[in-house]
């Protein structure tokens, strides 16, 4: 299967998919394409290292989130994609998108979906609300995209604990060290694997 991961920022999720193909974690796809949303991600060059062909689609150089959305389409079908991961992506994709990959994009989420989600709760947002709250557990998720900003079906989550004396940036690498690095590689093995073997049965019809 065909994986594109689209990015924002520093990319340790994307460096956990392609630590996962190293590791044998992931056998049934491979990462080709890595698109970002802004041209200084350090994820770019994360991918550019491992060989992974890049592309920028910056949401400012488009006037509305419709245009921007056809925009990824188009760079999504020229390379066949299977599925779309979202590893830290910041951009909003339109329902367009969302639509034309159905069931096919994945995002992960810093936090125990249905707490501290939704439109504004992103990057450290996130775990300062959890600490503002004061929740004794958070953890990340995995979730389908649909129209909805975290709203789509839940595929896995791993809580996390809260420990006295966090701050949002320590607590932020523990989510990610505990739980997201995890998670995201397993449930992209998991889809691509559903999806090689509904492809086999289809094949030899
Ligand atoms: C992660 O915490 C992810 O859950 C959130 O944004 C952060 C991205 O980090 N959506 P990175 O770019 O993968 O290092």
């Amino acid at each position: 299967q065909k994986v594109a991961v689209l990015v924002s920022g520093g990319g340790t999720n994307l460096q956990a998919i392609l630590d996962a193909q190293s590791s044998g974690v992931i056998t049934d796809g491979r990462v080709v394409l890595v698109v970002s949303s802004s041209p200084k991600a350090y994820a770019l060059e994360r991918a550019g290292r491992a060989g992974i062909e890049t592309a920028v689609v910056a949401r400012k150089d488009y006037p509305d989130s419709i245009s921007y959305g056809r925009r990824i389409i188009q760079v999504l079908n020229a390379h066949q994609i299977d599925l779309v991961v979202l590893a830290g992506f910041l951009s909003i994709l339109s329902k367009e998108v969302t639509d034309a990959y159905k069931d096919r994009i994945i995002n992960i989420h810093p936090a125990l979906i249905p707490a501290f989600c939704g439109e504004g709760y992103y990057g450290l947002r996130v775990h300062e609300a959890a600490l503002d709250y004061g929740v004794k557990v958070t953890g990340a998720t995995v979730h389908f995209v649909n129209e909805v900003a975290d709203g789509g079906k839940i595929i896995a989550q791993k809580a996390v604990e809260v420990r006295g004396g966090d701050t949002p940036e320590i607590l932020q690498r523990r989510v990610m060290e505990e739980a997201e690095w995890e998670l995201l590689p397993k449930a992209v093995q998991m889809l691509c694997q559903k999806r090689e073997l509904e492809q086999g049965k289809k094949g030899s019809l």
